[in-house]
């Protein structure tokens, strides 16, 4: 029987797990408060009771792209070279990179520790956002 190895997380960096943690929370609180940005929405509610993935939602992923845009630009483009360009991406690409920083497959520590909090369903909101942003802003 194979055993199971606890320690792995341990090797992860503490202080960015904590601070995504942190970040997380008080991001899911201003979304959870936002008001709809259009009033002349109408009720295009999701109940998101299942563990189903959506297809990506932009208006939403805009709601939780500040957690990213301190790296990676307010509109997808950094200003440092250490820090890649979301905007233009291939959602299939951005989706897939955030799954390998959850599974492992991608060990940077600050990107493993941005990705663990989010669910499948905002990672598939987050790249369609970045996607739909011009590569040329
Ligand atoms: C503290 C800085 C920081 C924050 C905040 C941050 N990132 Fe990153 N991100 C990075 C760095 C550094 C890399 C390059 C990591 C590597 O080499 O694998 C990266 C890489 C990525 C990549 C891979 C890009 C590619 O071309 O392969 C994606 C996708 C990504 N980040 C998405 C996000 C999203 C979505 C958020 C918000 C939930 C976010 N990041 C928040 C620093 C950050």
């Amino acid at each position: 029987m194979p055993r199971l190895k606890k320690d792995k997380v341990t090797t992860f960096n503490r202080n960015a797990i904590i601070f995504a943690i942190a970040s997380w929370l008080s991001l899911s609180i201003s979304v959870a408060s936002a008001e709809p940005i259009s009033t002349s929405q109408s009720t295009q509610q999701k109940s998101v009771s299942t563990n189903a993935t959506a297809a990506g939602d932009v208006a939403t992923g805009r709601k939780w792209a500040p957690l990213c845009m301190s790296c990676h630009g307010a509109h997808g483009i950094s200003t440092e070279e250490t820090y890649p360009n979301l905007a233009g991406q291939k959602e299939a690409y951005l989706i897939n990179a955030m799954h390998e920083y959850k599974n492992g497959m991608r060990k940077n520590p600050t990107m493993v520790a941005m990705a663990a909090p989010l669910s499948a369903q905002v990672i598939a909101d987050l790249a369609a956002f970045f996607s739909s942003l011009s590569p040329g802003h």
